[in-house]
């Protein structure tokens, strides 16, 4: 697959890093350029990105989705993957629809919600699987298949959970879970097994 990636920081690096290993071609925009020349040797403007890739991470600040995605141009029919996570002291959300937000100003792309709810160390481990269970990572989307094969190439499990409508849900499960991280508690003992 040829991925792009918006954003040179640990997320773009800890993910675009798995995919290159996973034999696809990664291109990587930067404000830093030598940043993202250690994630791949492929680095291009944020537009010759978008142009050569078939999906793109955008692993920006949330802040700064508008400004980025107005300098990437035409991104129509691109899968286009938030992990973003527009959340604030607090573990509040600061914008209440983020994804809503990409998919206005990224006319004509598919925005698929993903890999927001783990830490990035988590999207450093190979493969990550705690209690012999590996990771499942939910996605929310109308175009799902390129980044569920993008998370099994993690040696995660891809969750298929609904329309871009539901990415809000998945934006307040982090804020929620983060929350109660920050605050010692284990929200995963929060829900119980399957057959119950
Ligand atoms: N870290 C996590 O555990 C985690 C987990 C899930 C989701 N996320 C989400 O993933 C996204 C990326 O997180 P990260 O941890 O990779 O962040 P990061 O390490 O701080 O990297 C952010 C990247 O975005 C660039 N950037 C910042 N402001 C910009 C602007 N105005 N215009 C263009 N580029 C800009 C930075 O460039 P410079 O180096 O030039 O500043 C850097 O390359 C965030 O939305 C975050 O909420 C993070």
């Amino acid at each position: 697959m040829r991925i792009g990636i918006f954003g040179a920081g640990g997320m773009a690096e800890a993910l675009g890093g798995q995919w290159a290993k996973a034999g696809h071609e990664v291109m990587v925009a930067a404000r830093d350029r030598a940043k993202a020349a250690e994630i791949s040797p492929r680095v291009g403007t944020w537009a010759e990105t978008a142009r050569a890739s078939e999906v793109i991470l955008l692993a920006v600040p949330a802040a700064s989705v508008t400004e980025v995605l107005a300098m990437a141009g035409n991104l129509a029919g691109k899968v286009l993957i938030d992990c973003t996570n527009a959340v604030g002291p607090g573990a509040v959300l600061t914008v209440p629809d983020q994804a809503a937000r990409i998919a206005a100003a990224a006319v004509g792309a598919h925005v698929v919600k993903a890999f927001n709810l783990c830490h990035v160390d988590v999207w450093r481990m190979t493969p990550p699987v705690f209690g012999g269970r590996p990771l499942a990572v939910p996605i929310c989307g109308d175009k799902v298949g390129e980044v569920s094969e993008l998370v099994r190439d993690l040696g995660c499990v891809p969750l298929v959970a609904g329309g871009l409508d539901r990415a809000a849900l998945m934006e307040a499960t982090m804020a929620f879970t983060v929350g109660l991280w920050f605050d010692g508690h284990d929200a995963q003992a929060c829900f119980p097994p399957l057959p119950a």
